[in-house]
């Protein structure tokens, strides 16, 4: 694969609602009555014709709220706005995000050594694989013991120390791959700049067997440079006797596109693993961004993860869009935030090793596409980016799934799970595994059929409490199920939502590659910074509310 020379500039997004397949949804969307119960009776075909397999996943979309009608024209709409050719232009390296004049190519993170891409005159699966086997090899000396700290004592813990995108990938998958994990290596998280999070984290280690990972695309975030600052004065402080170069050199490594900067913190650049700009923060966990998951998970495993996304890149781009599962389930969202009136998505494992996936969506999907302008600059005209949230089942069961059961807004769902447990316990005779996933199979049961007042009445239900009882039922949701939540399920379940979210971008028409919403108020923080403490010229310049907080903070603050 080699991207097309003079090929770079972006094609003009579509204005989606200007498409004949929109104005058919919305003819559709008018007279929609969904029925689930009615559409199971009368289609014994529904459950295999909209189940479908994504490498190791199967994914069984027939509880969403679609018919035969609606799929059709979803697919069309996804041909009139160039879904597949834009996909194909991110693939080959073709500066699909405009505003920043990149290419995007967190997919040729996981190509096998053995491909080819070539993208700007560069040979980026070459780049790739030389950074991840020095990558590999650093991890393999901390796994056995032959990279030592200042004192020649092995490594026991590694913090890695980022925020966003250089954080949440790697904790989501430190904590769902917690099976994998070498014993007696702990890896632990640093990224909020409340010191608390600092103070918290390195409480009860011992400075001569900690690694620190400093994790920055820009190597420019305050949080991150901050904390990395926070860790370095407590590792010497801790080794007052060693000479502080040494010990800043086998203690600290770092991970960023800007190795210069590296080098400027003190850094050793030979304890430095690059990336490169086309690699997204929220897309880089497959980079070296992901160096602690391989120090605790081993190279082996994360080669395999690797292999699970690119086994969803290959679904991805080669098959077809009706059997498409990341564009299917792009096009559904699409359907249910711009149609049927969602706000937000739920995503909803049924797996506690997931515990972080949710949040690590959340970044993914929001800093993607909650966006106004499509990528020329022109306004989008239609909603974008649904909010998504979630937590593993069964403890939202016992929380939010009231709304999503009885509330008055559409929550579209989806459910992960995986039919062998990480952890195989037992309750007297009662495998606890089963006792888990009946609840996943009831939850998108209850939520698609409900319960009609007949069915609450013949339970001699009292007649005052019967409509509050009443289930409605057609509540839309996804059923995603893989063997185990293995290293290359993983991979595979991230990748998919990387490309549900670029499809609905490219419906959109919006850039899912840049973060500008995030910079006014870092620049804003940099000014306010002197106003609280004491410039008073800097605090006349803030507005009525923003002084009236800092002289809340300065009158509260005890010191
Ligand atoms: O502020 C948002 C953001 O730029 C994210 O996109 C990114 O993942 C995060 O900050 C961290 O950035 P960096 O890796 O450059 O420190």
């Amino acid at each position: 694969m080699s991207a097309a020379p003079g090929n770079d500039a972006p094609v003009a997004p579509v204005d989606p609602t200007s498409t004949r397949a929109w104005g058919r949804l919305q003819e559709l969307a008018d007279r929609f009555s969904p029925d689930l119960r009615g559409w199971f009776e009368a289609d014994p075909g529904r459950v295999e014709r909209l189940t479908h397999e994504a490498a190791d996943l199967r994914v069984d979309l027939s509880k969403s709220l679609v018919d035969a009608d609606v799929l059709e024209a979803l697919l069309a709409l996804a041909e009139e706005v160039g879904v597949t050719r834009r996909r194909d232009a991110m693939l080959t390296g073709e500066h699909v995000n405009a505003t920043e004049d990149r290419a995007v190519l967190h997919t040729a993170l996981r190509l096998p050594a053995d491909a080819r891409l070539e993208v700007d005159g560069q040979d980026v699966v070459h780049d790739v694989h030389e950074v991840l086997e020095r990558v590999y090899t650093f991890a393999r000396s901390v796994r056995d013991g032959s990279w030592t700290g200042v004192t020649g004592q092995q490594i026991r813990t590694v913090v890695n120390i980022g925020i966003g995108g250089s954080d949440l990938g790697p904790v989501m998958a430190y904590e769902a791959l917690a099976a994998y994990r070498q014993e007696g290596l702990e890896c632990r998280f640093i990224s909020n700049i409340d010191p608390t999070d600092a103070a918290t984290t390195l409480a009860g280690l011992d400075p001569a067997t900690t690694l620190f990972i400093v994790s920055s695309k820009t190597f420019g975030t305050l949080e991150t440079l901050t904390n990395a600052r926070l860790c370095k004065a407590w590792l010497l402080a801790g080794l007052a006797d060693a000479d502080a170069e040494e010990a800043v050199a086998q203690h600290f490594v770092a991970v960023s596109t800007a190795l210069d900067k590296v080098a400027d913190f003190g850094i050793d650049p030979d304890n430095a693993f690059g990336f490169w700009d086309w690699v997204g923060g929220r897309y880089s966990l497959d980079s070296a961004i992901g160096t602690s998951l391989v120090v605790a998970v081993g190279p082996e495993r994360f080669a395999e993860l690797l292999a699970g996304f690119h086994a969803m890149d290959e679904h991805f781009r080669t098959t077809e869009p009706a059997a498409n599962v990341p564009l299917l389930m792009g096009l559904l969202n699409v359907w249910y935030a711009n149609f049927l009136g969602a706000e937000s998505h739920a995503v909803l494992p049924y797996s506690q090793l997931l515990h972080r996936f949710p949040a690590y969506l959340q970044q993914l999907t929001m800093e993607s596409n909650g966006k106004g302008v499509r990528w020329d600059g022109s306004p989008v005209t239609t909603d974008t980016g649904e909010i998504f949230w979630g937590e593993p089942g069964t403890n939202g069961q016992h929380a939010f799934y009231q709304l999503i059961h009885q509330g008055t807004r559409v929550v579209p769902a989806d459910f992960i799970a995986f039919a062998d447990p990480a952890y195989d316990l037992k309750d007297g005779d009662t495998d606890v595994h089963e006792l888990f996933l009946a609840n996943f199979f009831a939850q998108t049961r209850a939520l698609a059929f409900g319960k009609t007042a007949e069915e609450v009445r013949a339970e001699g239900t009292d007649e005052a409490v019967v409509p509050a009882r009443v289930f409605t039922g057609n509540r839309p949701t996804a059923s995603i199920m893989a063997p185990a939540l293995t290293p290359s399920v993983l991979g595979q379940l991230v990748a998919l939502y990387e490309h549900v979210t670029f499809t609905q971008g490219v419906v959109w028409g919006i850039d899912s590659f840049d973060q500008w919403g995030v910079e006014l108020g870092k620049k804003l923080a940099q000014e306010v910074g002197p106003a609280i403490a004491g410039d008073e010229e800097a605090l006349a310049a803030q507005d009525a509310s923003t002084r009236a907080l800092i002289a809340y903070y300065r009158e509260h603050r005890s010191r």
